[in-house]
């Protein structure tokens, strides 16, 4: 089992990732760290706590009393609640005014001790385990910048960082070129990009392909987790379905998951990668030198291509057992 921290900002496929990740068995969670993004800090980590609520309790109407308890003393540990240099900016014409479309609003939890300590703690642990720990962010990467900052020694000692955001062969979906992760915290993209990390960029270019369908949550039949699905994509869904036509979920954060589980759903390509954050136009994009013009060392493995289809199988397999 791979040691990782997942770096979370609980919207509807962040919700998703951590299913895929509890669930799959392929990893031992050390915390998921919360960060400012999608929606508030305080909402992203009420989001993920109630995701981790509902795995525990199915695991346990199971009769899988362990894992249960496992999943219940997961870390839940908040992060950055803005981003290092931008103000905030939520996205919930997406997500809804939760995160979570409305899903789960009447469970109540009982309040945790806040703290904003996300950054500290993976360094912490990830110093007392140099070269075995894997980061997977679906959120802006502030906690991550930050963490950098607090140890610029970081690149050596993380196994691997694997990220969603960014797109380098097509268009943005907050502005005309950004993909909103990096656009929230362009800053914060820049300089872990730039610090030297083994890390795998799964961008736009290959997840809005990943993509889930009704047909797709129908066939979960009556599996426990089904309700939860279809709740916290439905608004998505919809909203999806008057764009294009025809209802469906990018499963954005989900699929960064599946690469960390297996390499084979992607294909990627080696390149230098950077990050625009001083334009009016272009702010937050991730632009790739695609034929080395300037001639700089490849730093990004980035995503250009995935098996859709072993994904979603994969992803419904792992939800329904
Ligand atoms: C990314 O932005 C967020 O809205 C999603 O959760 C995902 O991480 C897709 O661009
Ligand atoms: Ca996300």
């Amino acid at each position: 089992r791979t040691p990782i921290f997942l770096d979370v900002d609980t919207g509807v496929d962040d919700a998703l990732a951590i299913m895929l990740a509890v669930k799959s068995g392929a990893f031992d969670m050390l915390g998921i760290t919360t960060v400012n993004g999608n929606v508030s800090l305080s909402q992203a980590t009420l989001n993920t706590r109630k995701v981790l609520h509902v795995l525990a309790e199915e695991a346990k109407q199971k009769g899988r009393d362990e894992e249960a308890e496992s999943i219940a003393n997961i870390p839940v540990i908040p992060g950055a609640d803005r981003p290092l240099r931008r103000p905030q900016y939520f996205e919930h014409r997406v997500h809804g005014n939760d995160g979570i479309g409305g899903a789960l609003a009447d469970l109540e939890l009982p309040p945790m001790r806040a703290s904003k300590q996300a950054a500290l703690i993976m360094v912490e642990m990830i110093k007392e385990r140099p070269g075995e720990i894997t980061l997977i962010m679906t959120g802006p990467l502030t906690n991550l910048a930050l963490a950098l900052r607090a140890c610029p020694e970081l690149p050596t000692l993380v196994k691997e960082v694997i990220f969603m955001g960014g797109v380098v062969t097509s268009f943005g979906n907050v502005t005309p070129t950004a993909e909103y992760n990096i656009y929230v915290d362009p800053e914060a993209a820049r300089n872990v990009l730039q610090a030297g990390f083994n890390i795998t960029m799964v961008g736009l270019d290959v997840t809005r392909r990943a993509l889930l369908t009704r047909e797709h949550i129908e066939s979960m039949g009556d599996a426990p987790l089904a309700p939860l699905v279809y709740d916290c994509t439905r608004d998505y869904m919809d909203m999806y379905a008057k764009r294009y036509g025809h209802p469906a979920c990018a499963m954005h954060d989900p699929f960064a998951v599946a690469v960390a589980i297996d390499r084979t759903v992607a294909t990627t390509e080696h390149l230098y990668v950077d990050v625009e954050v001083n334009s009016n136009l272009c702010d937050g994009q991730t632009v790739a030198d695609f034929q080395g013009r300037w001639n700089k060392e490849a730093n990004v493995h980035v995503c250009m291509d995935l098996n859709q289809e072993a994904f979603i199988e994969r992803f419904l397999h792992v939800l329904k057992r």
